[in-house]
């Protein structure tokens, strides 16, 4: 299957080169975090994308293959946005700042779960056992670490909600199980329909008597 371990080389030369761009730009990461569970966050993921660079290095030394790797532009763009999320956030307060920055950080670990899940199916498709385990603890890292942004982003959103209802200010999106004045028509009678007891059933979905 030759192929298909050249198209594995092409995927984990990809993420070689992305997981090298992700270890430059995490210090500015740590750097523009507010929140010190954030800052923890994303300096102990340096540490981890440093090993996973290794990983990805070991896992092509495996295969007998170079460790060049390949120019990965999608995450050059999510790189780039998340740039400008840093500099957009020195115009917000801290916590919506520090949601912007998860909300980027949350694109590229998705990027990467994705890369890696597909970098794993193909080695365990063509016999690389040894590089599928070298994947599937990156994997795991990876998971672990949006697991975590999203568990520190629930506390970070909530006081951001607080924030603006003490203020008198309303949240665009209502108070709890309200459904927002300002959706599109459609979209709040899917909402209303979505939430709506004991409406009569839509023949359609009605079970054929027997
Ligand atoms: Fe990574």
């Amino acid at each position: 299957m030759p192929e298909l371990k050249d198209l594995l080389v092409e995927q984990l030369q990809d993420l070689l080169n992305a997981e090298n761009q992700i270890v430059g730009a995490l210090p500015k990461m740590v750097e523009a975090a507010h929140n010190a569970k954030l800052k923890e966050i994303f300096g102990k993921h340096l540490t981890q994308t440093e090993n996973q660079v290794k990983r990805l290095e070991l896992s092509l030394k495996t295969l007998g293959e170079s460790t060049d790797s390949r120019p990965c532009k999608g995450m050059k763009g999510l790189l780039e946005e998340g740039q400008e999320t840093i500099a957009d956030g020195e115009d917000l307060d801290d916590l919506t700042a520090d949601l912007a920055l998860i909300a980027a950080a949350q694109k590229v670990e998705h990027y990467e779960i994705s890369g890696y899940g597909t970098a794993r199916c193909l080695a365990n498709q063509i016999g690389e056992g040894e590089v599928a385990i070298l994947l599937t603890h990156t994997l795991g890292e990876e998971e672990a670490s949006d697991f975590l942004l999203t568990a520190t982003a629930q506390p970070l959103l909530q006081q951001a909600v607080s924030t603006e209802m003490g203020n008198g200010t309303k949240a665009p999106w209502g108070e709890p199980g309200e459904i927002p004045t300002n959706l599109h028509k459609s979209a709040k009678d899917s909402a209303a329909d979505a939430t709506s007891h004991g409406k009569e059933t839509p023949a359609k979905f009605k079970k054929a008597k027997a």
